[in-house]
């Protein structure tokens, strides 16, 4: 398999050989190049490497073979021309947003977003001078179309969002975009490129928190962003260069071996979440239920033509009161009660007292997360074993 295989080759194909030549390696498993610094071939050459002029290995902080491998591999199956690898899902979108914007220009993002994100936007950016305009009905095109003016450089969305599982419109938020003559910003984290190919429906610039499904056994925080070959670029040589938001080698590694399965857990992910979801639905002690798979779902018609599958990500309001909601997450004996998403085991959230908990409660119920929210990531258990801890869980409400 060439480095750099044809863009013909099939998505299974490219997650599990581009980016690593197991010829040039002599290893059929993607080595871990642990290493700082290489070694430059002549004076000339480190001249050439230092002006950006040939392509070469520089400096750990900007640049690694391993890390190469791992970005490689994301561009092909994000269909962009590159990718740059990070530490941490944050700074990834961090890096994204940083590097489109100067002091005093702003954006126009949905306010359903990962708490994290709103709190890099309402408190990190105003600091730094950026200005996020906050669309309230994320799923009316002209109220985006309302918040853009002069100084507007990208849009932003994530979809499906955590944890109010908002589905955006991509290719009408993409055309409004581009009629601007602005970028299309998407977080594509919770459906992965497995269900969900952004770039095919208009977007530019891809955001991941790749500590998700991408690695998909909980055991790195990374991220990535993708985007045209001069985005990224410029953005290595520049704000990456300055700043430092670098990825270990170790974690890219992970992330190669997570993604050579990314397709054949998302199709289990979706398998065992829909069933959960239906089961909650019908269930005497759940209030309501929020997966783009159902039915009932808002945005169910257009989750149907824009993704593959609909992910594992789901949040379910319990009957009764926050002690309720409480009793059931201390309840669970198999499902595992923490802050993350996106992994082979099935994990519930209590978003009002964690990952929400930086919101005040008004925030958190314009955003739709009422304290009886429930949001869970289902993994890849047996699903009757799933549903029996959940049934035992919800008989706790009275
Ligand atoms: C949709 C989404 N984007 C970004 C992030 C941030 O990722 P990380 O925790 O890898 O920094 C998260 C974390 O949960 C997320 O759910």
């Amino acid at each position: 398999m060439p480095k750099k295989p044809d863009k013909e080759y099939g998505f299974d194909t490219h997650c599990i050989h581009t980016g690593h030549d197991v010829l040039e390696t002599k290893t059929i498993t993607p080595p871990i190049y642990q290493s700082v610094a290489y070694p430059y071939e002549s004076a000339e050459y480190a001249a050439k490497l230092f002006r950006y002029e040939i392509e070469g290995f520089m400096y750990g902080r900007m640049d690694n073979p391993t890390n190469q491998m791992f970005e490689e591999r994301l561009a092909a199956v994000e269909l962009t021309e590159k990718a740059l690898a990070t530490g941490s899902g944050m700074s990834a979108i961090f890096m994204a947003c940083l590097h489109l914007m100067e002091k005093g220009e702003g954006f126009v993002t949905s306010n359903k977003i990962y708490g994290g994100t709103n709190k890099l936007f309402t408190e990190t950016f105003p600091k730094m001078g950026f200005e996020p305009f906050f669309v309230t009905d994320s799923s009316d095109i002209e109220v985006w179309s309302e918040g853009i003016n002069n100084k507007t450089k990208f849009l932003y969305v994530e979809s499906p969002s955590n944890p109010n599982l908002f589905v955006g419109d991509i290719p009408a938020l993409a055309k409004l975009a581009h009629e601007h003559d602005l970028p299309l910003v998407v977080d594509n984290t919770v459906a992965s490129p497995a269900l969900q190919q952004p770039v095919a429906l208009g977007a530019d610039i891809i955001v991941h928190s790749a500590t998700k499904y991408l690695s998909g056994n909980a055991s790195c925080i990374s991220g990535v962003v993708a985007g045209s070959a001069e985005f990224i670029d410029n953005m290595r040589e520049k704000d990456y260069r300055n700043i430092g938001p670098s990825i270990s080698p170790f974690n890219s590694w992970l992330l190669l071996l997570g993604m050579e399965t990314l397709s054949l857990r998302m199709s289990k992910h979706c398998e065992n979440a829909q069933a959960m979801a239906e089961f909650l639905e019908n269930h005497s002690k759940v209030e309501s239920v929020l997966y783009p798979g159902l039915k009932s779902h808002p945005q169910h018609e257009l989750a149907k033509k824009q993704l593959k599958g609909y992910s594992a990500l789901m949040s379910f309001v319990t009957k009764g009161e926050l002690t309720d909601a409480k009793n059931v997450i201390d309840a669970f004996d198999l499902i595992i009660h923490t802050g993350h998403l996106g992994t082979t085991k099935t994990l519930a959230t209590h978003p009002a007292f964690t990952t929400h908990q930086q919101l005040t409660q008004d925030e958190r119920i314009a955003l739709g997360i009422p304290d009886t929210m429930i949001r869970m990531s289902i993994g890849l258990e047996n699903i009757d074993d799933l549903i029996e801890d959940m049934d035992q869980a919800l008989a706790k409400i009275k």
